[in-house]
């Protein structure tokens, strides 16, 4: 299986057996983030990974959301910080797909005190709790609960070979509460990418929802690799000035002839 696979097949796991990683096996798994792409340049990033002891979070009721590993991701705060973790974390929960594990998103806000932060400049802003899933960690394409294309479509122009592809692997994003905040404005070789206002009104402070739209760009970046497309990401300023009732542009994906 490749990042591109299972993107269509990783589902989040809850319950996990309690196995013991080997040391080799968490040490290529953390090398792996250090090679990852980054969607903004400039960003300082790292990544931990803690054998869950019962101390990584703050001591509220956590039953059920314990994992036998984490992932804590940490980064400087810079503009769009927020969306380029989202792409390395969707990145990380593809890959350990691809190895078999079973992985699930966990609140950062829940880290103790002294997790939180690493070193003067940068903050803990998203985990990934992930192990030996008790049952599968996998399912059908058809059977991930997500609107359907129709629904976050717009299609100006019929599209071009590939582009309903990236828009299926966009679709299949998982989301904060699955709440697929993202609409598409399909024209021949472009997707227009938007955010649904209500969420708009929330972008700059709820800052998890530039984590969903940096997972949801890292699928479509991951399928145009598949198909050998070059795909750039740009924010267009004719687009970014108007003014729109329902929608908030956010980027748009521009296929390269
Ligand atoms: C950036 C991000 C943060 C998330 N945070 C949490 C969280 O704090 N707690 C939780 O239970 N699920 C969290 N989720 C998981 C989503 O609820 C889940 O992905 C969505 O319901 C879709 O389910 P699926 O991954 O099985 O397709 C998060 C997902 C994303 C992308």
């Amino acid at each position: 299986m490749n990042l591109y696979e299972a993107i269509f097949t990783r589902k989040t796991v809850k319950k996990f057996r309690a196995d013991e990683i080997p040391a080799e096996e968490l040490e290529k798994i953390h090398d792996h983030f250090r090679e990852l792409p980054e969607l903004v340049g400039n960003i300082r990033t790292e990544v931990r990974i803690l054998k869950d002891d019962g101390k990584v979070f703050r001591n509220i009721p956590l039953q059920g959301v314990r994992a036998p590993y984490y992932l804590i991701f940490y980064s400087e705060e810079k503009q769009r910080h927020q969306m380029n973790i989202g792409y390395m974390m969707e990145h990380m929960v593809l890959y350990l797909c691809t190895l078999g594990y079973g992985t699930r998103f966990l609140d950062s806000d829940m880290l103790r005190k002294e997790k939180r932060q690493l070193g003067s400049e940068k903050k803990a802003v998203g985990v990934v709790g992930f192990g030996v899933s008790r049952d599968s960690y996998l399912r059908k394409h058809g059977d991930a609960r997500r609107l359907a294309l129709e629904e976050l479509c717009v299609f100006k122009e019929i599209p071009r070979q590939w582009v309903r592809q990236l828009l299926e692997a966009a679709r299949l994003a998982p989301s904060v509460g699955n709440a697929q905040p993202w609409r598409f404005v399909v024209y021949d070789n472009r997707i227009h990418i938007f955010t649904k206002k209500h969420q708009v009104e929330r972008f700059a402070r709820y800052t998890k929802e530039e984590q969903n739209f940096g997972g949801m760009l890292a699928h479509i970046l991951i399928a145009a690799e598949e198909f050998w497309i070059d795909v750039d990401l740009i924010r267009l300023e004719n687009i970014s000035q108007k003014s729109f009732p329902n929608n908030q542009y956010v980027i748009s994906a521009v296929i390269r002839n």
